[in-house]
């Protein structure tokens, strides 16, 4: 049966892809930042995932208001990824582990959860960013000819192929772009949910999860660059003792507390229901702020 080796749960802000793009990973600003993945690196170096299941929210590249899935799961041989509007460079496609993603597609609707599932599926940044930011050689290895510099327009996919990353993928999506959106406490058990299908996927292949969004941000609105660290600190704390503590909130009570886009943090609990009881902490970095947002990362490495 396949191994859940850990999860990994990051911010995912454009601005991100916009200084690998420009290399300022050393800037003042951004250092910070960056400095606080070297450990993930290490971690993944030591336990060699083979795929990757990414819990994201999209932003309007795949879905838009006119169709809103609560959750979607892709199962497509490839996702690619295009600009939706940050002027961000285009990475190189990935594949997907279409197994593993029937058979949790599968096991999520046994266990009554109402998915919509996706044979194409773009991806937007809050799934290639992080994705950079584990393997930062994969997303930008390629010379700046296929469209790594803005050219004006639309970006084109970057040559290089399904096969540059050293992952396979199952996209997972999460509606927090529209209400009424799925509660803390549903996302928690559909991550749960995730990583049973998971641990009973007939296959030796190692599974990491990955929970991107968050932390406190709001961009818009009288409230926008509202950031709450005192709660951010008490929501990465939970992660490791209680797990389901933010799972008390209602959604217009996580919007109070964290931003009308710090909602993206049920990605975070979805990501850490499917781990299990008990994790050990491996490394968490916080950083205040990257563009409008409280930045987080935290890597947790599964027990037993
Ligand atoms: C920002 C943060 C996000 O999570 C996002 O999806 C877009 C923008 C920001 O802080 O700029
Ligand atoms: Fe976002």
């Amino acid at each position: 049966m396949a191994d859940i080796i850990g999860g990994v749960v990051t911010s995912h802000v454009p601005a991100i892809g916009r200084a690998i793009a420009k290399n300022l990973q050393a800037d003042p600003y951004w250092a910070p930042f960056f400095e606080g993945y070297a450990p993930l690196h290490r971690w993944i170096e030591k336990s060699k995932p083979d795929v990757v299941v990414v819990i994201y929210n999209d932003h309007g590249l795949n879905f838009f208001l006119d169709k809103m899935p609560t959750f979607a799961v892709g199962a497509a041989p490839s996702y690619t990824n295009s600009d939706e509007g940050w002027g961000i460079p285009a990475v190189p496609a990935f594949t997907g582990q279409q197994a593993l993603s029937w058979h949790i597609i599968n096991a999520l609707i046994d266990e009554e959860f109402d998915l919509t599932t996706c044979q194409e599926m773009l991806v937007d940044h809050a799934f290639t960013l992080p994705m950079a930011l584990c393997w930062p050689d994969q997303a930008t290895a390629e010379p700046p000819q296929g469209g790594l510099l803005p050219s004006g327009g639309g970006r084109e996919q970057r040559p290089g192929g399904a096969d540059r990353w050293p992952v396979k993928v199952v996209p997972v999506c999460i509606n927090t772009a529209q209400f009424p959106m799925p509660s803390a406490a549903r996302c928690y058990k559909l991550g749960e949910a995730i990583g049973r299908a998971i641990r009973s996927w007939n296959s030796d292949e190692r599974v990491m999860v990955m929970g991107t969004g968050g932390l406190s941000h709001q961009l818009d609105g009288e409230r926008a660059g509202f950031i709450n660290r005192e709660f951010d600190q008490q929501f990465m704390q939970s992660m490791i003792d209680d797990p389901k503590w933010a799972t008390q909130y209602s959604i217009p009570q996580l919007v109070e507390k964290t931003g009308t886009q710090g909602v993206e943090l049920v990605m975070w609990l979805a990501a850490r229901g499917a781990l299990g009881e008990q994790v050990k902490e491996v490394t968490r970095n916080y950083h205040i702020p990257i563009s409008n947002t409280a930045a987080g990362l935290m890597v947790l490495e599964t027990q037993g």
